[in-house]
């Protein structure tokens, strides 16, 4: 059989882009979209031999335009990892509108877009492994993320309710959750504020993204079809209880 074709969205740095690697290590041909970053994308593409599309997730027409590139570029689909999210952090009452709407919009519409856009072609096929990846504070909430806990919470829901679409066709749809890990986007939290964080972190530490990428690989395979609608925390114990 030739190799499954993967796409990770935000695939080209931090958590995604340790599973864009993990899964290329698998043996799967990788696929990894980004928004803006062109430079740091050319970097990775070059470094990884992965090539890198660049589209906004979210916006219905983008989504279908980048998997239709991708699939002329590597074949249909198979693995799809809604990795992109961004944060904008405020307190509520200093919320605006936009910061609402746009950490709405790519982290959980994104997702909608980007399953919308493969999932016909995953049941005509009766293959697909969507992993989407959620987080602690989706589960917790935290102190200045109304949006971006509120669009994290939605992809359970989303999430479970594909998997019970997709169940009879061979799709799973399954959540990664991590915790607070080492990237660009937790090393902009406040030092102190990332401190106090880290006390309420059992493990103590920040996560590495190759400790998420690995839980993503786990199921993302062929045969992990009997995981569906479940969410794998990766956290450090921060989400349990
Ligand atoms: N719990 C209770 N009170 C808190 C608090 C907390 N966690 N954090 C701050 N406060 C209090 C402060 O002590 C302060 O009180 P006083 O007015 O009495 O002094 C008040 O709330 C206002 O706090 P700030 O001065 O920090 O408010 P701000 O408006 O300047 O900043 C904020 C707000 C940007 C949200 C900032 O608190 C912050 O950065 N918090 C961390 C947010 C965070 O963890 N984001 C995660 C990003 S990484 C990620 O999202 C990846 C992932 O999935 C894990």
């Amino acid at each position: 059989m030739t190799a499954r074709v993967a796409l990770v969205t935000g695939g080209t740095s931090g958590i995604g882009a340790a599973t864009s690697e993990a899964l290329q290590a698998a043996g799967y041909r990788v696929a990894a979209n980004y928004r803006s970053d062109r430079a740091g994308a050319d970097d990775f593409a070059r470094r990884t031999g992965i090539p890198a599309f660049a589209w906004d997730v979210s916006d219905m027409e983008t989504c279908r335009n980048g998997v239709r590139q991708v699939e002329e570029a590597l074949g249909p689909i198979d693995v799809l990892v809604n990795n992109a999210g961004i944060t904008h952090d405020a307190m509520l009452h200093k919320m605006s509108a936009e910061q609402w709407r746009e950490v709405l919009d790519v982290d959980l519409g994104g997702c909608f877009f980007m399953c919308r856009a493969v999932i016909e072609g995953m049941r005509e096929r009766r293959f697909g492994r969507i992993v989407n990846v959620g987080s602690v504070n989706g589960l917790t909430g935290q102190f200045g993320q109304t949006n971006y806990a509120a669009a994290k919470a939605g992809l359970l829901g989303f999430s479970r309710s594909l998997a019970l679409e997709g169940a009879a066709r061979n799709v799973t749809v399954n959540v990664v959750s991590p915790g607070y890990t080492d990237t660009a986007m937790v090393r902009a939290v406040a030092p102190d504020a990332l401190a106090e964080i880290l006390r309420t972190v059992p493990v103590g530490r920040l996560g590495r993204p190759a400790e998420v990428a690995r839980c993503i690989v786990f199921l993302a395979a062929d045969d992990a079809g009997f995981i569906t609608g479940t969410t794998l925390r990766v956290d450090g114990g921060k989400g349990m209880g």
